[in-house]
């Protein structure tokens, strides 16, 4: 099974980083994490992605793009599709993650159709939601998320082929994780407002929580009630850190 909802799921997105002789230390992390009971999988960048699918097989580690384009092929320099990712033997994508967001403009976009064409090909998504510091300061960041998840996940979801993360964008990569309070209050209002979507009338996604996860503040965050994972990017490089994060579960 690629993927268990039931479990919690730690997930680590390299953005921009990572070389072919990084491949070492994802060995090195499949022989620390054989045998947990979790989802783990990496996002690598696009071009590592089928060495680190030919060096996870037969482990519990699974691979991810960190985007798609919402066609299958064509005329869109730079672009990767779904198919394209399912055929380098990805099992996972991230849609709409705030640095991808703030390419395209501020709306929510072809995020639906994005979400839509990974699940025709196969593939898990990783929805992401996330308010900026200004929605936030105006106390608009629950209607906010609210229109963002209405905006984003599409009639092909289920529980089983969507997870969503909440990542506040004032808390990516600045080290100012939110507070215990702030996750708590916003994954109940997730949990709440997905609780009315007709497609997860069987059950709700996993949440994940993404935002300066480290080693030190991973127990605690996945201690508070609907927080099924966390989303990694700065700690999930160096395998000994993702590891610690991994063993805090
Ligand atoms: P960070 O990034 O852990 O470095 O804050 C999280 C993310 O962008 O997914």
């Amino acid at each position: 099974m690629k993927f268990n909802p039931d479990l919690v799921t730690i997930a680590g997105n390299w953005k921009m980083n990572g070389h072919i002789d990084t491949s070492v230390d994802v060995e090195k992390l499949i022989n620390l994490i054989n045998g947990d009971d979790a989802n783990i999988i990496l996002f690598p960048p696009y071009t590592l992605i089928s060495q680190f699918v030919h060096i996870s097989k037969n482990s519990i580690l699974s691979i991810g793009g960190q985007d798609c384009h919402h066609k299958d092929s064509g005329a869109f320099t730079g672009s990767i599709s779904a198919p394209m990712l399912h055929d380098a033997g990805a099992d996972f994508v991230i849609i709409g993650h705030s640095e991808v967001r703030a390419l395209h403009g501020k709306g929510s976009g072809n995020i639906m159709n994005k979400t839509q064409s990974a699940h025709e090909n196969d593939l898990i998504t990783i929805i992401c939601v996330g308010e900026d510091r200004e929605v936030r300061l105006q106390g608009e960041h629950y209607n906010f998320i609210s229109k963002q998840l209405e905006d984003s996940v599409p009639r092909t979801s289920n529980r089983n082929n969507t997870i969503i993360a909440y990542e506040p964008i004032w808390a990516i990569g600045t080290g100012n994780t939110a507070t215990t309070a702030d996750i708590k209050e916003m994954h109940a209002h997730i949990n709440n407002t997905l609780q009315d979507f007709d497609m997860f009338k069987k059950g709700n996604p996993s949440i994940l929580y993404g935002g300066s996860v480290n080693p030190k503040n991973a127990g605690q965050i996945l201690s508070i009630n609907n927080v099924n994972g966390v989303l990694v990017g700065g700690s999930s490089l160096d395998h000994l850190q993702f590891n610690e994060i991994i063993k805090s579960k």
